[in-house]
């Protein structure tokens, strides 16, 4: 009897150690590292080509084994290595001979420093068009020839460079990075003028010294000493130093026009804003946060809606009136990110009224502008914006209620308690694909591509209507908050890309999906969007290390870890998410593939019986899958 259960247990444990093969051979992208897997296999055959042109014993023997690995210091004589890759040559004095290839560093992409100093090397230099992170490099001291490649006036970040003391022939070339601090080209056989670059300019004939057929300043040797045409020239130059004077006149006349100008055009902008706020139905807040009760003061006879602070409606069918709002009594829900909301009970039902605070300082106009790009947002999955109220101190976005909290909570209220009552795999995988078509919807409405369409999205920003919809929230904010706080709050600006490179996009957007995806199959809390006070992880490392260090059976919620026939589902789910929370924004996928593969979950019952079968079943054959933790969580535990 046990013989075609143990069969369908044996390939179901099959199909767990291929998806997780895949996923290991996925996972380096997470944080960059393994270079001891060979995952930067390139980079070790790289520097093995290097160290095989230098017959050098030392180094044939040190570089072997492990070159880096994470942040551990490196294995190997010469080499730095950062995240896992190679950061920094430094081969000084060594007595290396032979040549370096011309490509040999192609592949060394994250290369900051490299110096093959006071050495022996022949040959051209290599080309330097991949190693767009170096800052400095010394090569002075060898027997390179051949001229300075071009590729080295092409980066950007380069501070230091030393070509002296070798056989370089050919002109310079005109290097014009402001980046460059340190120069030198001395001793070698270089020639002709030194080309007339602010930056090869700043260097004194120090810096170009022993190169007999070099001329021109800051050269001691003069170019055009034999020539007559350099009095053409020096009549020229002389003529424009006459132009120069009047130029500064010109100049100097503009920038006080200029200045008129700003100083009228403040003035009447001053008097235009005095004008308006006098105008100003004005809202205030009496109470204590708990109740909004506005006041409305002044008349409120408008033509212009905006200015005169006025409920506008998203929509053509306006359900309830300004002094509808005004008269409803309203309960505090909780303190958002950017304002607190409330909920205002109309006649016809509950909404949600979210008090706008520390926007952008946007003009009546501006802020309008905004919340219509939110106003035009609609689908299933969003959760609509009813009505928008703008006037001087108050700014107001009304929406629907969802009645059924948001998934935070369902997630992890009352965890362990006997009151709990589970959340399933197929209401997590249908949250997870709410969230994935409207994220997909609001991709591909947003026509900027350098704004994050959503920008903060989390599980508590997912809310679940009476019916159980899926409904996102709080989507599109970005362009209303200032920026700074927008840089503090909004979970999109916690992803890795801006801690490196304080830039955000639509794949921070993916960023956080997967996070919210990791939250849904893992059931822990992401340090990323945890509320205050909450005990929470690095989701995305701590799910790398345990898929590498193969403890996945504990990955998963053990909430749903318990429904058997849907482990499949989400080890799918969770190799989604892993891929939408690479580190870098390239590598993520687009929100519409995301969606796509969401969907082609195959949803399966959420079937007790089986369970219990199952949890059983896997006792008597599966201990290598079952870990003390699990096996004692039975189905009693959790009622
Ligand atoms: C760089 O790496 C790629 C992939 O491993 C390899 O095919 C190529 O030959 C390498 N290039 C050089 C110049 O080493
Ligand atoms: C290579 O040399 C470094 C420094 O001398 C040393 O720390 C390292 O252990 C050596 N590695 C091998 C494999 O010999
Ligand atoms: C320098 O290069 C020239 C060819 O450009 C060659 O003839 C000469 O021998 C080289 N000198 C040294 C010291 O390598
Ligand atoms: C310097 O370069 C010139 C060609 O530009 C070559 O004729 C000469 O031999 C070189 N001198 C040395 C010392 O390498
Ligand atoms: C450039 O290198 C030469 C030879 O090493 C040295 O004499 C000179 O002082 C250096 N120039 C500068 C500006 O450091
Ligand atoms: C002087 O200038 C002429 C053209 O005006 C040019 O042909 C010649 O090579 C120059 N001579 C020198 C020594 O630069
Ligand atoms: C004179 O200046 C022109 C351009 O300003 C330049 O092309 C030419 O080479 C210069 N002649 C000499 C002899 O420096």
């Amino acid at each position: 009897m046990a013989s075609p259960l143990n069969c369908r247990m044996t390939f179901t444990k099959f199909l767990e150690h291929f998806l997780l093969l895949y996923l290991l051979l996925l996972c380096p992208k997470i944080t960059a590292d393994d270079g001891q897997n060979g995952f930067h296999g390139e980079e070790r055959d790289a520097l093995l080509a290097l160290v095989a042109g230098f017959s050098n014993s030392f180094l044939h023997h040190n570089w072997t084994k492990v070159m880096c690995y994470e942040n551990d210091p490196p294995y190997w004589f010469g080499i730095e290595c950062l995240n896992g890759r190679v950061s920094g040559v430094r081969l000084e004095n060594l007595g290396l001979t032979g040549e370096i290839k011309v490509d040999s560093l192609l592949n060394l992409t994250e290369l900051s420093i490299l110096s093959f100093k006071d050495n022996s090397i022949s040959g051209p230099l290599m080309d330097f068009s991949n190693n767009q992170k170096l800052i400095y490099i010394d090569l002075s001291g060898n027997r390179f020839d051949g001229a300075i490649p071009l590729s080295l006036l092409k980066l950007n970040s380069l501070a230091s460079l030393h070509l002296q003391a070798n056989n370089l022939s050919g002109s310079i070339p005109s290097f014009d990075q402001t980046s460059l601090l340190e120069f030198n080209v001395s001793y070698n056989n270089l020639s002709g003028p030194i080309p007339n670059t602010k930056v090869l300019q700043s260097f004194n004939r120090f810096s170009y010294f022993g190169n007999p057929n070099l001329c021109g300043p800051p050269s001691s040797s003069d170019c055009n000493s034999k020539n007559d045409t350099s009095d053409t020239n020096k009549s020229k130059s002389s003529k424009s130093s006459k132009l120069l004077p009047i130029l500064l006149v010109v100049n100097v006349v503009a920038l006080i026009i200029l200045l008129f100008l700003c100083i009228i055009f403040f003035k009447k902008y001053k008097n235009l804003k005095k004008r308006l706020e006098e105008k100003h139905i004005l809202v205030r807040d009496e109470e204590k946060d708990e109740k909004i009760k506005m006041e409305t003061g002044g008349n409120r006879v408008a033509a212009d809606e905006v200015e005169k602070g006025k409920l506008v409606f998203a929509s053509e069918d306006r359900k309830f009136e300004l002094d509808d709002l005004l008269k409803a009594s309203a309960e505090g829900l909780g303190k958002g990110n950017f304002g607190n909301c409330y909920k205002a009970m109309l006649e016809r039902g509950p909404i949600v009224v979210k008090r706008l605070k520390d926007l952008k300082p946007l003009s009546g106009e501006e802020f309008m502008k905004q919340v219509r790009m939110i106003a035009d947002q609609k689908h299933p999955n969003l959760l609509s914006l009813l009505a928008y109220y703008y006037s001087k101190d108050e700014k107001l976005l009304l929406y629907k209620f969802a009645s059924n909290g948001n998934v935070y909570n369902r997630l992890n209220e009352g965890k362990g308690k006997p009151t709990r009552i589970p959340f399933r795999w197929s209401s997590r995988l249908s949250v997870a694909r709410g969230v994935a078509r409207a994220l997909e919807y609001l991709h591909l409405n947003t026509k900027s591509t350098n704004v994050v369409p959503h920008g903060n999205l989390k599980l508590s920003n997912v809310l679940i209507d009476e019916n159980d919809g899926v409904l996102v929230t709080d989507y599109g904010l970005t362009s209303l908050v200032a920026a700074p706080l927008a840089a503090q709050r909004m979970i999109a600006f916690k992803s890795p890309e801006y801690q490196s490179h304080k830039k955000v996009s639509r794949k921070s957007d993916v960023w956080s999906y997967g996070c919210l995806l990791l939250e849904l199959v893992t059931g822990r809390v992401s340090a990323d969007s945890a509320p205050p006070g909450t005990n929470a992880v690095d989701l995305c490392s701590w799910v790398h290390r345990a898929v590498r260090e193969e403890w996945t059976a504990e990955i998963f919620d053990v909430e749903i870890a318990v429904q058997r026939s849907a482990n499949h589902g989400m080890l799918k789910l969770l190799q989604i998410a892993m891929r939408c929370c690479v580190s870098s924004p390239e590598n993520r996928p687009e929100m519409s593939e995301v969606a796509r593969e969401v969907e082609n979950i195959v949803v399966t019952a959420d079937s007790e019986d089986e369970e219990e079968f199952s949890s059983m079943d896997r006792s008597l054959t599966d201990e290598s899958m079952s870990t003390p933790s699990r096996s004692t969580t039975t189905l009693d535990d959790r009622r």
